[in-house]
């Protein structure tokens, strides 16, 4: 008797158990991934690395996407469009605020709205591992003004034109590294400027909450 209530019990916990897990496989997951679908997001540094990476992530799930680099992201783009995404590619330097205004305006126009981004441009230099040219006492005006104008006033430039294109609850997501929380030796200008996207980025965030706008940094 004790054993058919021991089995019973533990089938219908079973059973139980395995309903939520389909539930959770064929309704929640779909769900998530249906959330991009129609959306337009840009992403800035998707010639490379995290940006495309992203971009075709954010394609695969039925997001329309706007490739921004510095150099040419129409093989991002080609890939996009072998799977059947949607996306459009525009070169712009993110330096520079007029060339940003412009390429995120092109992005809208062609997709008519702006539901979020992902500002991942960004750089080192040319500083390999191991050198310290970039060292303080060594550095020069024009390494600290390179990186700090791509790395910093790059996602300034990038938030500020997002915002002013976006309506509603969205999402900014902005490349720090652990180099904006923790020491860069040897290369300051690439840590003051991560340290300054994780500035930017929670002083925005209380100003546009809201607004119902979330902006986020990722430190990898
Ligand atoms: N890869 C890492 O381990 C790491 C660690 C910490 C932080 N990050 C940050 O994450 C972001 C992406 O890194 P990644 O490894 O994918 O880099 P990546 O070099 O592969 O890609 C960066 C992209 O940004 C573009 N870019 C550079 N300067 C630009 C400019 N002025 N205007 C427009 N586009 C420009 C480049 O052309 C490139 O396509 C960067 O901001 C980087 O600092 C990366």
């Amino acid at each position: 008797m004790y054993l058919y209530w021991e089995l019973k019990y533990k089938s219908t916990t079973q059973l139980l158990l395995a309903a939520v897990l389909i539930i959770f496989i064929f309704k929640i997951v779909p769900m998530a991934y249906e959330c991009f679908k129609g959306k337009t997001y840009i992403v800035t540094g998707a010639a490379s690395g995290m940006g495309r990476a992203i971009s075709i992530k954010l394609a695969r799930q039925g997001a329309n996407v706007g490739l921004v680099d510095l150099n040419n992201p129409d093989h991002v783009l080609a890939e996009i469009e072998q799977f059947g995404g949607k996306a459009t590619s525009v070169s712009a330097n993110v330096q520079h605020a007029s060339e940003v205004d412009a390429a995120f305006k092109t992005v809208v126009e062609k997709f008519g709205r702006l539901d979020g981004a992902a500002n991942m441009a960004g750089t080192v230099g040319s500083l390999k591992l191991g050198e310290t040219k970039l060292a303080m006492e060594v550095l020069k005006d024009e390494d600290w003004d390179f990186l700090l104008a791509t790395n910093l006033n790059g996602v300034k430039n990038a938030v500020r034109a997002e915002l002013q294109l976006m309506s509603g609850s969205s999402s900014l997501v902005n490349a720090a590294s652990v180099s904006g929380q923790l020491a860069c030796p040897f290369n300051s200008p690439y840590g003051a400027g991560k340290f300054g996207v994780i500035g930017i980025t929670k002083s925005v965030a209380q100003e546009v909450a809201s607004k119902g706008i979330r902006i986020n940094a990722v430190a990898p």
